[in-house]
């Protein structure tokens, strides 16, 4: 099948099939309320924990956290890609996927559009850092950080000038873009924020220094943005949009690849800076995440053009959990024949500060020590175990053994458990005959947070707690580490209020929005995420809300509050409650924060953590409003 599936096209197909239909043609259901339940197809389990929602049109496995629409089911159960499960289910349907519509002319000019006027902002940001009457500044800024002129010139490093519309004005005069610079225009293209109420806007970028951050074929596709002093936050970046999904690029993997022809090694860093300093020092294969943890994405995208993935992090606590982190996701893709190695950094320095400082020769032997995944992985675990006694080195195999299932390369596996078995003394013959156990990863709620009288729930509650999946299928997701929310948290009463009723991020201004992210807070930048991703589709079908997460951490997490019904029917009342919610929220996480602060002894205070105590104890002193 060529080209794109329009959008509106899934919608419509969606709309026609009734995934309990779908899902009953391949496996048996029984209706058991408002819900069907039947036995997971994606683990082996006795009793039912599967249930399918075809109010929501939408399912969800209480056991293995596998969810998603009919299509997601399609892809999973038959095991084929998107476009053949799409394929499968129009065929079902008796419809026909357009082919070359106008819908899909339509979207392929906007996005031709929005590249032309990403580019032209890209080129304006540059002129502005030779040409702005206050360039001074940010030429300054960038001296002083050691930048060279021709390594900003490679990286198109540019500089977005103080004020309101500068871009907006420049881009609105160009004859070229007469027809596509209206307001609408630029904000789809992320350039600015658009107050719908009165269609005013106003620039997103104002007197920062803008790393353009391009495609694998060179465009520009969005921008990040650095103060030039200490105010926060510290980088604004492009939010979502039809060019830019953040959880899938890779800052500086273009550039490295246009400097070396065979690129057989990436190393991934945190920052804009790191990639552009370590690039000005002659390593130019690092690339950065963008304010992301590394997804899968990145790495299955990194994978295909390297063998080879070293992991950078800081030494402190923070890269300490970004390193586990990373291993999780690493773990499933390890393939015979790939790489992975783990460098960790003095505390107190990251890439930049560091090759700085000792150069690149220095820097690049840190580089061939970097510790390989095996050892990370063996000296992670045995962290906290006493490997003398029998105790610990059972622990450790119990703790490694569901970890190892994951790996997909037969021969690293085997190489893995031959470890494990040098390690605990245990032959690693008996490591092969002894069953999996369990992936973790089911998440374990507090007892009593089912309240609603969905007595399905309850029972399920019981049986996924006391019968964990025995063989788990190697799916995606059902692995993850899931982030501690307690779904009757007010953080996930938020969620749950956007999942079922997306068109309330339009009623998140971006103040709070910038606020959600200035607190730290995981649960929050959850809620900021989707804001951001619901504000420009307001009306987005919740189980297409839930596809663009399926390669998320949180996926399992979102479906489960999807899951979840809301009572108050009325919009206004709606509006009301959420709003109430997210500032009570974050009045919470800030009187949590504060404490947490306040009383923080080791490890010491972070520059970030500092900044944010100051400003939370100057808030504190202010009466609120
Ligand atoms: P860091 O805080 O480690 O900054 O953020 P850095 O890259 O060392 O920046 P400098 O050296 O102070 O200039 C690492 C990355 O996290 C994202 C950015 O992608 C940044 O490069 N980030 C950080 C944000 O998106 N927003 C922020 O406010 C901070
Ligand atoms: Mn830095």
């Amino acid at each position: 099948m060529a080209g794109r599936i329009p959008q509106n096209f899934i919608d419509d197909l969606l709309n026609r099939t009734d995934i309990a239909d779908v899902i009953e043609e391949r496996i048996s259901l029984k209706r058991t309320g408002r819900n069907y339940s039947g036995l997971c197809p994606f683990h082996k389990e006795k009793s039912p924990s599967f249930s399918v929602n075809p109010e929501k049109q939408f399912y969800y496995c209480f056991g293995c956290g596998a969810g998603g629409n009919a299509i997601g089911f399609v892809m999973e159960h038959d095991r084929i890609d998107f476009p053949q499960a799409v394929d499968a289910l129009a065929r079902r349907a008796g419809i026909e996927i357009p082919q070359d519509n106008s819908v899909d002319h339509a979207q392929s000019q906007k996005l031709k559009h929005s590249y032309q006027l990403l580019e032209q902002t890209a080129s304006f940001y540059q002129q502005q850092l030779k040409q702005h009457p206050e360039r001074e500044k940010a030429v300054n800024y960038l001296k002083n950080r050691g930048l060279s002129g021709q390594i900003a010139l490679s990286f198109q490093i540019g500089y977005a000038p103080p004020g309101w519309d500068n871009l907006i004005s420049h881009l609105q005069q160009l004859p070229e873009l007469k027809d596509i610079s209206k307001n609408q225009d630029l904000d789809d293209a992320g350039l600015v924020i658009l107050k719908e109420e009165n269609d005013r806007c106003y620039d997103r970028f104002r007197d920062r220094i803008i790393f353009p951050i391009v495609d694998m074929r060179g465009r520009v596709i969005a921008f990040g943005g650095r103060v030039l002093t200490d105010e926060k936050p510290k980088y604004l970046n492009s939010p979502e949009t039809d060019t830019f999904h953040k959880n899938r690029e890779l800052y500086g993997l273009y550039q490295a690849r246009q400097a070396n022809r065979n690129l057989d090694r990436v190393l991934i860093v945190e920052g804009y800076m790191d990639v552009v300093a370590l690039a000005q020092f002659g390593i130019n294969n690092a690339v950065a995440t963008l304010g992301t943890a590394t997804s899968e994405h990145h790495l299955t995208r990194l994978y295909k053009l390297v063998n080879e993935i070293v992991f950078c992090f800081d030494g402190d606590n923070a890269g300490r959990k970004a390193a586990n982190r990373a291993l999780e996701t690493t773990l499933p893709l390890m393939e015979d024949g790939r790489q992975a190695r783990f460098l960790f950094l003095p505390e107190g320095e990251d890439p930049d500060s560091l090759v700085r400082q000792e150069g690149t020769e220095q820097f690049n032997q840190r580089i061939k020590n970097a510790k390989p995944l095996s050892d990370f992985f063996f000296d992670n675990l045995s962290e906290s175990l006493d490997l003398e006694s029998g105790e610990g080195r059972a622990r450790l195999s119990a703790l490694a053994m569901p970890m190892l299932e994951q790996i997909p390369g037969k021969v690293f596996q085997q190489l893995m458990k031959q470890q494990l078995s040098e390690i605990t003394g245990v032959s690693s013959d008996f490591f092969q005959q002894i069953a999996p156990p369990p992936a973790t990863s089911a998440p374990s709620y507090p007892d009593n947070h089912y309240s609603d009288d969905d007595h399905w729930h309850q029972d399920n509650r019981h049986q996924s707690s006391r019968q964990q999946p025995s063989s788990p299928q190697p799916r995606q997701n059902s692995y993850r580490p899931q982030q501690a929310l307690r779904p009757s948290s007010l953080g996930s009463r938020a969620l749950r209020w956007l999942l079922h009723h997306p068109k309330l991020a339009l009623k998140v201004d971006f103040e709070t929005t910038e606020a959600l992210s200035a607190l730290m807070d995981p649960e929050l930048s959850l809620l900021r995420a989707l804001v951001e991703q619901l504000r420009p589709n307001p009306a987005l079908p919740t189980a297409l809300i839930l596809m663009e997460w399926q390669d998320d951490p949180n996926y399992s997490i979102l479906c489960q509050l999807t899951e979840q019904e809301l009572l108050i029917a009325d919009d206004e009342s709606m509006e009301a409650e959420f709003i109430a919610c997210l500032h009570q929220l974050m009045r919470k996480t800030e009187e949590a924060k504060l404490d947490y602060l306040k009383r923080k002894k080791s490890p010491p205070l972070t520059d970030d953590e500092k900044r944010l105590l100051n400003k939370l104890l100057l808030q504190n002193q202010r009466p609120r409003p």
